[in-house]
């Protein structure tokens, strides 16, 4: 089984749809260590909770993005982590983490990319007044929220939606798609071309519908 990391730095609700899935047999591979930039997050319990390692690296604690990258790399290698997911975590990643696990770190995003990147998408997506939102997973590259797309889960908005009716909306989506994209990228079934993303063999049985809400 392929060996995974999880980096986080907050409550972690896709880490533990991560670790849901791989404890029903989906996953394709194994969360071998979630490391957190932040110390006493939620995520950090969950992992716990479901027997995987865990480190705190606080990235306040390095002069440099590279010096804390190479601290994670460190931590992750020493995990026998081959497939990075970044999940709710909230640093900025450079090459290198990218060039140490080559088209191999996963991200995921609450909003339908190239829209609304940066920050609170589905805050951007409400004022932007869009009638469909939802969630991107996406191989990462050294511009944010801009790597090739893996799968995009989409809800529809509602006129009197809230920010976090929407956020919980987005984030149950996030959860069915990101444990499936890790499946297909541990499966080997996934292969770059240029920006797009090239599955082989069937079609994932479990893919959401283009609508879910
Ligand atoms: C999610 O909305 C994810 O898309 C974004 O950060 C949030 C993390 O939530 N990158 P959680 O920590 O997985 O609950």
């Amino acid at each position: 089984m392929i060996g995974i990391g999880v980096l986080i730095s907050g409550s972690g609700t896709n880490l533990q749809a991560i670790l849901d899935a791989q404890h029903t047999g989906v996953l394709g591979g194994t969360v071998r260590i979630v490391v957190s930039n932040r110390p006493d997050v939620p995520g950090l319990a969950r992992a716990t909770v479901a027997g995987v390692p865990t480190r705190v690296i606080p990235h306040q604690a390095y002069a440099t993005r590279g010096a804390f990258e190479t601290e994670l790399v460190a931590a992750l290698r020493a995990a026998e982590v081959e497939l990075v997911a970044l999940a709710g975590f909230d640093r900025l990643v450079t090459r290198v983490l990218l060039d140490a696990f080559p088209d191999r770190v996963l991200n995921i995003h609450p909003a339908l990319l190239p829209a609304f990147k940066g920050l609170h998408g589905q805050r951007q997506a409400l004022e932007y007044g869009v009638r469909i939102a939802g969630a991107t997973v996406h191989f990462v590259d050294p511009e944010t929220d801009h790597g090739p797309i893996i799968i995009q889960g989409a809800v529809a908005v509602s006129s009197d939606d809230t920010e976090e009716v929407l956020r919980q909306r987005v984030l149950a989506v996030e959860h069915r798609i990101y444990p499936e994209a890790i499946r297909l990228v541990a499966g080997g079934r996934l292969s770059i071309v240029g920006r797009r993303v090239v599955r082989t063999g069937e079609r994932p049985a479990s893919i959401p519908p283009p609508l879910v809400w």
